[in-house]
């Protein structure tokens, strides 16, 4: 077993791969002198990691076996000796145990996860008391949305006065085409249509149906106006506990928008069918053709924007916060913004010299996160952006 700081369990992946490439970069920078970060992959296959290591150009990369689904000893001894586990093996529809984080707070590694599923980071979140116990900072669903995202509707809170003086938050996504995605994230996002979606209105949690109250968002330059429907994000719940927001929802939308009709007939399927990992899977897989020539066309565009709306006061309606930012391809923004969080939970630790810890022990959501941590997170994730507005 290679020794390394940093393993990053999905690493073959798109999204792991991305963490990979944005680590070694970032991490290079803020070295000071100091060893360079050894960087590994956690997964089932030493050729598909071979394959991504002369991809990125790393030939120090390590490899680990990591099988999730090998049970929890299997996963204590594959984290073990690591600094910090970054968890991107997903999809993570269809799973509710926390099992790798569950595994850090055993051997007191550090750790986060791309996560988008509520259920699961609801989970992970109940082992808080556990990590702290441990001393072992976590961070769940980080990423670029969910993650940078919550971070954004953190700053937009904030700006209207705290959480007691803004009634409710919206958030809207725009992705063009699938934004160069793989089969596993269009195969999330066909789980995802089959999950109601959690939303919060005037204080009540709300199950509502997916790809409904279609929405037109103004996501600004070179985007313009975009349909977005309800589809379920962790960010909805986490921003509602964390900060006592009345109303909160999340949307998305993407194009052609022949793709939203399209999302709209699929959601209309069995839900016995739209639940099955391997069926969606295959679908994914099906549809990987047409999507790519497609994504040819539209390109990878992330755009996302983030209205936090201040509480009315007797007849004066309440005003409101409006924060945008666009990066050019998907794959590569959840990287950049994947590593970020990354770094900033070894910040002061682990004899790597980026100044003092700004992440205490303990599970958290990104919208926790102190000023500090959110502060040089964003700060990561403006590099390369189209268009900040923040
Ligand atoms: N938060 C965000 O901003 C954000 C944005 C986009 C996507 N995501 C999430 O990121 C996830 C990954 O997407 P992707 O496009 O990178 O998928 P991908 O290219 O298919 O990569 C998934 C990786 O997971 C590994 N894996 C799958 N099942 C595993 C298991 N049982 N044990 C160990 N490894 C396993 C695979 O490794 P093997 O080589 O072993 O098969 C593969 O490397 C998606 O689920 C998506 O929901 C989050």
């Amino acid at each position: 077993m290679s020794g390394c700081d940093v393993l990053v369990v999905g690493g073959s992946g798109r999204v792991g791969a991305s963490t990979l490439r944005w680590l070694d970069r970032l991490a290079g920078r803020s070295s000071k002198g100091t060893p360079p970060l050894k960087l590994a992959v956690g997964g089932r296959s030493e050729a598909r990691f071979e394959a991504i290591r002369d991809r990125l150009g790393l030939p120090q990369l390590g490899f680990r076996f990591v099988d999730l689904d090998h049970g929890s000893e299997a996963l204590v001894s594959a984290v073990r000796g690591a600094q910090l586990v970054v968890h991107t093996a997903g999809p993570f529809q269809g799973r509710d145990q926390p099992d790798l984080l569950r595994a850090c707070i055993a051997e007191g590694v550090a750790y986060c996860d791309v996560c988008d599923e509520l259920g699961l980071t609801r989970n992970a979140k109940a082992l808080s008391a556990e990590a702290i116990a441990a001393g072992v900072p976590a961070v769940v669903s980080c990423g670029i949305w969910p993650g940078v995202s919550a971070l954004m509707a953190a700053v937009a809170v904030e700006r209207l006065g705290g959480p007691e003086t803004c009634d409710r938050v919206e958030l809207s996504f725009f992705t063009a085409g699938t934004g160069g995605a793989g089969p596993t994230i269009v195969s999330a996002t066909f789980l995802l249509l089959a999950s109601e979606v959690v939303t919060v209105v005037d204080g009540v949690l709300m199950h509502q149906q997916p790809w409904t109250e279609r929405r037109v968002v103004d996501f600004g330059g070179g985007i313009g106006e975009r349909e977005c429907f309800l589809l379920d994000n962790p960010d909805v719940f986490t921003m509602a506990e964390a900060l006592g927001i009345a109303t909160c929802m999340s949307r998305f939308g993407t194009a052609p928008g022949v793709w939203n009709r399209l999302f709209g007939v699929i959601k209309a399927l069995p839900k016995d069918l739209l639940h099955q990992r391997d069926a969606m899977q295959g679908l994914a897989l099906f549809s990987m053709p047409i999507i790519r020539a497609v994504d040819v066309l539209v390109g990878a565009t992330n755009a996302m924007r983030i209205d936090a709306y201040r509480k009315a006061v007797g007849l004066r309606l309440g005003d409101k916060v409006t924060l945008r930012c666009v990066h050019s391809d998907l794959e590569d923004c959840v990287g950049q913004a994947t590593a970020a969080f990354a770094l900033e939970l070894l910040r002061g630790r682990f004899g790597i010299h980026l100044g003092e810890p700004t992440i205490a022990p303990g599970v958290w959501y990104p919208v926790e996160l102190q000023a500090v941590a959110r502060h040089n997170i964003l700060t990561v994730a403006k590099e390369n952006a189209l268009v900040w507005q923040i």
